[in-house]
């Protein structure tokens, strides 16, 4: 056994003891220098399908593969210690039963090493979520606005602003709860039903456009550091990264242009030339 302390990485227990106490901090990673600079800050790292948009280019999360998530899923784990770490499941491995679903969040477990998996849930998907966390997978839910949905939606919008809508996603929240997920993400809801989802159900709620009134809160990483022009309203930057980066992307390019870079100091030189006992010695 080794002698050194090891760091007790928090696992879905440790997060679902948070409802209504000290906020669950969440953020998303999908690299390992990045699951480095999140881990010690974070109670839990959430490998989101949101990489097929911010690091693939895809223009929506539909297009994300379970190798995709496994492989991001291996390199936030390979730099984290200490939060816990959950992986989306893709569009298409989860949908269309237990079996499937089970046999899908199994590899992404045994892949990975990661603690959790998350699904974008409700009644349709209640039966499964409980196969999953019966059998040994912790799940964490995600309701309200469900990007996965973004075919059948039309677009990203905020949800819950009619009445029917408004119950939709508390059945959401609620079948998620009742099926055993031990998290559940509330994506762009109006203040008063955060409030009312974080109040019925169990599980604490990780609002992410969803007001103060969650259990914790969510951003996507790249967004609350400010990479992209454009950021939904629900954001605080943070960070000004991708003025940053520009600025040093141009400074370069300057300094190889003005034939400044690269200086001597960044530059190698020839070994001096050892020295061999007796040579240039008067006998
Ligand atoms: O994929 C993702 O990053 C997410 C968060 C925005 C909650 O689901």
């Amino acid at each position: 056994m080794s002698q050194h302390a090891q760091t007790k990485r928090l696992a879905a227990p440790d997060i679902a003891a948070r409802k209504g106490k000290e906020p669950v901090v969440c953020l998303t990673a999908y690299t390992a220098p990045m699951a480095a600079l999140l881990d010690p800050h974070c109670d839990l790292l959430l490998v989101g399908d949101s990489v097929g948009m911010v690091v693939h280019g895809l223009p929506n999360t539909v297009g994300v593969t379970l190798d995709m998530m496994i492989l991001h899923g291996q390199a936030v784990m390979r730099t984290s210690t200490r939060a816990m770490v959950v992986v989306d499941m893709p569009f298409g491995s989860y949908e269309a039963g237990p079996e499937t679903a089970y046999a899908n969040a199994a590899r992404i477990m045994k892949e990975t090493g990661c603690q959790a998996v998350k699904v974008e849930s409700g009644p349709e998907v209640a039966a499964t979520v409980e196969y999953l966390v019966r059998r040994g997978i912790p799940v964490m839910g995600h309701v309200g606005l469900r990007p996965q949905a973004v075919n059948v939606d039309g677009g990203f919008r905020a949800k819950g602003r009619t009445t029917s809508e408004r119950d939709r996603v508390l059945e959401e929240a609620r079948a998620t709860d009742a099926a055993g997920a031990f998290a559940i993400v509330v994506e762009g809801v109006a203040e008063d039903l955060a409030q009312e989802i974080t109040r019925t159900v169990s599980a604490p709620t990780i609002g992410i456009g969803a007001s103060a009134a969650c259990d914790g809160q969510i951003l996507v990483t790249d967004d609350m550091l400010g990479l992209f022009d454009w950021t939904p309203k629900f954001v605080r930057r943070y960070a000004d990264l991708r003025r940053l980066v520009g600025d040093a992307i141009a400074s370069y390019a300057a300094d190889v242009r003005a034939r400044t870079f690269p200086a001597s100091a960044e530059t190698y030189a020839l070994k001096p030339k050892p020295r061999v006992a007796g040579e240039g010695e008067r006998g």
